[in-house]
């Protein structure tokens, strides 16, 4: 087997350890490096002729991406997990007790064990490299740094500092990570050489060196005094934001107030204990699992072929509504010159506050300046008609959600483009092959389904007509990358994946409610299950004219077990409620907070109270369902992917790994013995279908265990 890490001592005594996974884009700490790495430590140690060593990276972009996650994955026992992290510490602490100073050279990403390797290091210089990405993401994957990362951190940034940055997973570049102390220099990429041979005469050099250890950060009152307040808010802002759901962050801040005065050595063995327990919960399997599918999403490029792509310059977005104010937005944040057509000067008005607002929120926190702010709202310009999209690129449609006013727009954009741009719809619910059907070029047509609100929702839609072009699909794929989504590619139908998985779970809510459940209950025991709303809630922000006209047309596509509730049909035709946008629908809100509306909860006489399992069960299986059928029809490639794309989509919980990945950990024979009992009770919409029958009948599951 090839050698990860290459050792070399030149003649002034700096040796360099230099890591190079062979036959891998990235380095890992797996258990076989980390003996490597133990054994080079061992005759390091006893070198007389090393003065100083640099532990460096020969990868592009990379410095240690982190430990071997598929070692993580794999770990089902406590004792052996403790086993294996314990290993992992006390190689790392060899790194700390060397003879002579060491350094860590961070060009490129290094993140979790990696980072806890360059914490074990005296000093560590990190570069301006936008590849130089420095964090202890952990918590993300269900566990907590175990390699010494959480104490070595305290002791060099501090407990508030620390604390903050594990708890949140952060994930931070080089400038920020000196100002927060967690490297001693941070250097332009170019410089790296000449910096790095003046670090390390500076660390040689007893004054200088302690110029650099001076800047440190040192341990003072006040932080000696407030971890107990710091430990009250965290805990209280984890509660808020978890639930309790995820124990990680909850291990996380009983590590830090165990180890508040605790020797090294102690701290980093109750570390290990607590990373041991984390590890092998299913939480953490359904949060690793998780990290693969969106690792392998990256990779798609939308079809199975290497393609090359249109390119985009040009673009714009025909339609300022909500979801066009957002495209508007997006497209001029990554740069790109967007022209905004609109009918009706009103909207485009209220678009251009939209937007405003969004770049607004994006300068308080800092991450853009006022002006970077006016140079990319400089790219947008507007009109009440289609001059001006001669040369667009690519025109993205986000008017009303009708068949024929989009049809006729597309062509009057056909009369005006060149043939080969692109144009793409935003509808959320009607196929794209019977949009595109009078098209001249329908190659060129392709559905880009962006979800509410655009700035905040990862998720875009891909779907393909009939006729779409690899070429267009995978323009707008890689559009989506380019604009921070992430684009998954979904079957052409009715509602597409999500608005077809989601309309069943808000309609069996209405039904419910019908029946005589409470609504507010109904909302809190799905917060509780871990979506982040419940559902009327959901539907009050959604609008419930959008929710009701996407329900028209899966009942129109789907018959019987999609047929909109007829309470809903009430509550937007009779009582025209639209939801939040009008301060009304389920809930009377105002501002940030609401009241359930009593004209509506009025509407239903009779009352019933279902027990919370039935709740849950009839809310979650009717989604199950459906998803089943997606996958069985290869509406979307797999249950992985189908899993990322409700959880981006619809905010299912992480933590429970997906719909699917419910489904399996429940067991498919007891989902499928239980939709047949909810069928015989409330109708044959609960009808398991072949797929979820035939998994059940031969024991078959979604995931590999
Ligand atoms: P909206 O009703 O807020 O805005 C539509 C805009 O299009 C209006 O400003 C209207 O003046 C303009 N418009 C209508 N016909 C036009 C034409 N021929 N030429 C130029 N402008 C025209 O609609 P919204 O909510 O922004 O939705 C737009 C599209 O996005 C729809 O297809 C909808 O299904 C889809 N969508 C909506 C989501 C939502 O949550 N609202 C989520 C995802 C997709």
């Amino acid at each position: 087997m090839k050698n990860t890490i290459n050792l070399s001592i030149d003649e002034n005594g700096v040796a360099e350890l230099l890591f190079d996974m062979p036959d891998s884009p990235v380095n890992l700490l797996s258990s076989n490096v980390l003996n490597e790495l133990e054994q080079h430590l061992i005759g390091m140690s006893e070198n007389k002729t090393i003065k100083i060593a640099l532990f460096t990276s020969a990868k592009d972009g990379i410095f240690i991406a982190g430990a071997d996650i598929s070692e993580i994955a794999d770990l089902d026992d406590e004792k052996t997990s403790y086993d294996k992290v314990k290993r992992g510490q006390s190689i790392l602490s060899r790194i700390s007790v060397l003879p002579f100073p060491t350094v860590a050279i961070i060009n490129g990403a290094c993140l979790g064990g990696g980072f806890e390797l360059a914490l074990s290091c005296d000093f560590r210089i990190a570069t301006e490299n936008s590849k130089t990405k420095i964090g202890l993401p952990e918590v993300n994957l269900g566990v907590l740094p175990g390699f010494g990362g959480t104490q070595r951190l305290k002791r060099l940034i501090g407990f508030s500092k620390s604390l903050e940055l594990i708890l949140g997973g952060k994930i931070i570049n080089g400038n920020k990570a000196q100002k927060l102390g967690m490297v001693d220099a941070c250097v332009p990429v170019g410089y790296l050489d000449f910096k790095q041979d003046s670090f390390i005469k500076s660390i040689l050099d007893d004054n200088e060196r302690s110029k650099i250890l001076s800047k440190r950060y040192k341990d003072n009152l006040l932080e000696k005094y407030l971890p107990n307040i710091i430990l009250y808010f965290a805990k209280k802002e984890v509660m808020k934001k978890t639930k309790g759901q995820y124990p990680a962050p909850l291990a996380i801040l009983d590590l830090f107030e165990q180890t508040k005065d605790v020797r090294l050595d102690e701290a980093i063995e109750m570390e290990a204990t607590s990373f041991a327990k984390l590890s092998i919960t299913q939480i953490s399997k359904n949060l690793i699992g998780l990290f693969y599918t969106s690792e392998a999403l990256k990779k798609e490029n939308g079809t199975d072929k290497k393609i090359k792509t249109h390119p985009i310059k040009l673009t714009a977005v025909v339609g300022g509504g909500i979801m066009g104010a957002g495209i508007v937005w997006l497209f001029s944040k990554i740069g790109l010159s967007v022209r905004l057509v609109d009918q009706n000067y009103g909207a485009i008005g209220n678009a251009f506050k939209f937007i405003n607002s969004a770049y607004q929120a994006i300068v308080k926190r800092r991450r853009l300046t006022k002006r970077e702010v006016e140079i990319k709202m400089g790219h947008i310009s507007y009109s009440c008609d289609y001059v001006g999209l001669k040369h667009a690129d690519l025109c993205v449609e986000a008017i009303i959600e009708n068949r024929e006013a989009k049809k006729k727009l597309y062509a009057n954009l056909e009369a005006i483009v060149d043939k080969k741009a692109i144009i793409a719809t935003n509808t959320s619910s009607i196929s794209v092959t019977s949009l595109a059907g009078d098209m001249k070029y329908p190659e060129r047509f392709v559905g880009m389904h962006f979800f509410n609100p655009v700035n905040r929702m990862p998720l875009v839609e891909i779907i393909a007509g009939e006729k779409t072009s690899p070429e267009a699909v995978a323009t707008v794929v890689e559009l989506a990358k380019r604009g921070g989504k992430i684009p998954i590619i979904v079957g052409d139908c009715a509602g597409f994946l999500v608005n077809r998985v989601l309309l069943p779970y808000i309609n069996e809510a209405i039904k419910m409610f019908e029946e005589g459940e409470d609504i507010e209950r109904i909302d809190k025991l799905i917060l509780d299950f871990g979506m982040p709303m419940g559902p009327f809630t959901l539907a009050d922000e959604v609008g419930l004219d959008v929710g009701y006209k996407v329900g028209c047309v899966l009942e129109e596509a789907y018959g019987k077990r999609m047929k909109v509730a007829n309470m809903f049909d009430i509550i937007y035709n009779q009582k025209k409620l639209l939801g939040k946008k009008a301060g009304k629908g389920f809930y009377i809100h105002s501002g940030k907070n609401k009241s359930i509306n009593k004209d509506v909860k009025d509407l239903v006489t009779m009352q019933h109270s279902y027990n919370s399992e039935e709740i849950v069960d009839r809310m979650m299986l009717v989604m199950l369902n459906e998803a089943s059928r997606c996958l069985e029809e290869g509406v979307i490639k797999n249950a992985d992917y189908l899993d990322m794309a409700l959880i981006l989509g619809t905010g299912f919980p992480p933590f429970r790994g997906g719909l699917m990945r419910y489904a399996q950990n429940r067991g498919i024979n007891n989902v499928v013995v239980t939709l047949h009992r909810l069928a015989d009770a409330y109708g044959s919409r609960f009808e398991p279908c072949e797929l979820l029958i035939r998994m059940a009948k031969n024991n078959e599951n979604f995931f590999e265990e």
